[in-house]
């Protein structure tokens, strides 16, 4: 398996996607504040792996405190907490991570425990947080794979495979399993400019894995579905509305424009924890606005004019309109969203499909 990110005793140590496909090389942060710039320089990126990362960030920065007493462990943990949530916005997995630590520390200190107590239960907790990911993008790939066909070719926008996750991989999951249950697969993958996390990661880890895969310009989409080569897309999710609207890599409301005009499924695959019940609709998910380097440069050399404007949003939001469904570990979505998310978070359950009675 991809080893994305992995605790160890001496830190958290992270595969540097900024060096793929070309490097496999690893950076080790002993400190919450380098977890911070691990996530912020896109070391470790997409959702799922920047939630498990951020929470591991925050459990490291209570395991290596120095406090003695739980009032002055109490200002390091919100300084560690805020650090890590000042990132990148719009991934919600983020502010889950650093949640699902922060709350259990709350409960311990809530109840005098004693701080070496503490320590153990978040470091066990991260931990715990990094084998449910792989756990649910499996049962998510299950759910999805009914969803594709027996034969034919996916598009895929960025990446949302192993290298955005613990492993495995939300939409690429959907792919994986699809293919371990027998079913005959290929991929398109689009090059996903400016940062190319389809051309350098997508197309790493699927032909890693010998997954049929064919890189495409983000221009090409609309080419290759009027001629009838695609026959489902597949994306992930950086943060779902309650009303299902999606933010995803920039390009993915174009692709999602696309399907729908040529009669393509369009799915999304993002684990339960994906969908933010706080945000009503997409316009109110913050959108992370990046570097103009990453648009005017390619590998450290500039490509574009001096003096030219530049603008590089890093997502964009598809409205729940062109979702065909959404797959998570808990179960299928369906239209209309802001009622099957409901029920969903509720408590509901399904074996294949879930739906509104
Ligand atoms: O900026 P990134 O690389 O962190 O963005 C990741 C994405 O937007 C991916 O498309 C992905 O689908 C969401 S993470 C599973």
């Amino acid at each position: 398996m991809i080893p994305t990110l992995e605790w160890l005793p001496e830190g958290v140590n992270f595969l540097d996607q900024t060096k793929l496909p070309f490097e496999e090389t690893y950076v080790l942060a002993t400190d919450y504040k380098q977890v911070a710039t691990v996530i912020k320089d896109m070391v470790v990126r997409g959702a799922m792996a920047i939630g498990v990362s951020a929470a591991m960030g925050v459990a490291l920065g209570i395991d290596r405190s120095t406090a003695t007493t739980l009032p002055n462990l109490a200002s390091e943990v919100d300084l560690i907490c805020k650090t890590l949530a000042e990132t990148r916005p719009t991934a919600v997995n983020l502010f889950w991570g650093i949640g699902q630590i922060r709350d259990l520390y709350n409960e311990l200190t809530s109840k005098n425990t004693p701080i070496v107590e503490i320590k153990k239960a978040v470091v066990v907790l991260a931990r715990r947080l990094y084998d449910e990911d792989i756990a649910n993008l499996r049962k998510l790939g299950a759910f999805g794979a009914a969803l594709l066909p027996q034969q034919g070719t996916v598009l895929t926008h960025c990446n949302a495979g192993a290298l955005a996750a613990c492993g495995y991989g939300s939409a690429l999951g959907v792919i994986r399993a699809a293919i371990e249950r027998g079913q005959k697969i290929d991929v398109f993958a689009d090059e996903t400019r400016p940062f190319n996390q389809g051309t350098r990661l997508t197309a790493w880890e699927l032909v890693k894995d010998n997954i049929p895969t064919t890189l495409i310009c983000d221009n090409m989409a609309g080419y290759f579905m009027s001629k009838g080569r695609i026959q489902a897309v597949i994306v992930g999710a950086d943060r779902i509305a309650a009303n299902g609207d999606t933010a995803n890599k920039i390009g993915t409301y174009s692709v999602s424009i696309l399907a729908k005009e040529h009669g393509i499924p369009f799915y999304v695959a993002a684990p339960f924890n994906t969908i933010d019940l706080e945000t009503a609709s997409g316009d109110l998910i913050p959108i992370e606005q990046r570097a103009a380097r990453e648009v005017t440069h390619v590998k450290g050399v500039q490509v574009t004019p001096h003096g030219v404007s530049i603008e590089n949003p890093a997502f964009d939001v598809t409205p729940a309109k062109y979702v065909t469904a959404i797959i998570t570990e808990r179960g299928v979505l369906r239209a209309p969203y802001g009622e099957s998310i409901q029920a969903m978070a509720t408590g509901a359950t399904v074996q294949t499909e879930f739906a509104i009675a």
